[in-house]
């Protein structure tokens, strides 16, 4: 069901369409009285100068070339090219209107595909979480039997079979070890201290992971402003913008500093990570998909990701999320907003 929002595109269309017909007959209008008085003033003139006679005396020496006949061709040629321009200037509005009409379908096929991608997102995260739930309650209860089981083997055979003690201890070591990548696959697949510890705790603690894998880095985190209650799909999109902007400084950047800032002012939400790395150039065509699919679901929730750098100074990346005040975004379709539109630009 179309509500006045969904509207909104084509009624600022139809309105704009309005004032400029308003604009256009006020033109006309005043082009109109231009021709009056042009066509009238000519005509006293004529009247007044006795122009036709005088052109009658000037041209009887040509009269063989029927000049005479001039005054009568050129009133009609006026007249034909009156209607030349009538009808060009009905093809005009008529495409006008043509091109108004599917700018607000267009309109209307993006706040669709807008929507269409934050359900997208959602099931995407949804299917991710069932994942890790089925690899935690699968692998992980598996891998404990195996290592207790071995853990059984090991006691029977210590003291008596040392060979045996060996193989049950290669199998403690390795189903200690497979473990350890489950979790990190679970990790990956869905932030565990998102659902635990909410949006701010679940940043730190990603930063301080990230940290402690890259400790010749140094990376800052700064959170301002009420946090709490924004929604499942604004806190996952924050939370995968900056878990891959951080491995993304890990693979490209170079970087000795890097700045992590959450900070909401009101309903804008403003997330930036910047480090201070080799840089990027901006609007050249690349194959990764990272950043594409964190345009995506920045965009996806009617907010604005910009891309900032100098070559061999570094890259901010911005995103500004638009918050309605104790909502949660996963529910409600996102509002055309203010922070939708524009590219990345270069500083
Ligand atoms: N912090 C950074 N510093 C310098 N260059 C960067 C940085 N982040 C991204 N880039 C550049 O932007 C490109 C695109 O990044 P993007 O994350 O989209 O793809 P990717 O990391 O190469 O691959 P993936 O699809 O696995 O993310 C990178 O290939 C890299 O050249
Ligand atoms: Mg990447």
């Amino acid at each position: 069901m179309r509500t006045m929002e969904d509207a909104g595109p084509m009624t600022r269309t139809s309105g704009a369409l309005f004032v400029g017909r308003q604009t256009r007959w006020g033109q006309a209008g005043r082009d109109l009285i231009a021709v009056a008085v042009a066509t009238l003033t000519t005509f006293l003139l004529s009247a007044t100068f006795e122009v036709r006679e005088w052109m009658t005396e000037v041209t009887r020496p040509v009269e063989h070339y029927q000049m005479d006949e001039l005054p009568l061709t050129f009133a009609v040629l006026a007249l034909a090219l009156a209607w030349f321009s009538l009808r060009r200037w009905r093809e005009a509005e008529r495409e006008l209107r043509l091109r108004v009409e599917a700018q607000a379908q267009l309109a209307e096929r993006e706040d669709e595909h807008r929507l269409l991608a934050q359900k997208y997102m959602l099931v995407q995260e949804e299917e991710r979480r069932s994942l890790a739930r089925e690899l935690h309650d699968e692998m992980g209860q598996c891998l404990n039997a195996i290592k207790l089981d071995a853990v059984s083997i090991r006691n029977v055979a210590q003291g008596r079979d040392p060979e045996v003690e060996a193989g049950a201890n290669a199998i403690i070591e390795l189903s200690a070890h497979v473990y350890d990548v489950v979790r990190s696959i679970m990790q990956r697949l869905r932030p565990a201290a998102l659902d635990a510890l909410g949006l701010r705790d679940a940043i730190t603690d990603l930063v301080g992971q990230w940290s402690r894998r890259n400790p010749s880095v140094q990376c800052r985190f700064d959170a301002t402003g009420e946090l709490n209650e924004l929604g499942e799909a604004v806190n996952i999109t924050v939370y995968r913008l900056v878990q891959e902007c951080l491995t993304n400084i890990v693979k490209h950047a170079r970087a000795t500093h890097v700045t992590v800032a959450i900070e909401r002012t009101g309903d804008v939400l403003r997330v930036t990570v910047s480090d201070d790395g080799r840089g990027m150039e901006l609007g050249v065509k690349r194959t990764g998909l990272g950043l594409l699919g964190l345009r995506e679901r920045v965009e996806a929730l009617a907010g604005k990701l910009e891309l900032h750098s100098v070559q061999g100074n570094g890259l901010q990346v911005c995103a500004q999320l638009p918050v309605a005040a104790g909502a949660d975004a996963s529910r409600q379709p996102p509002a055309r907003s203010a922070v939708a539109e524009g590219e990345g630009q270069e500083r």
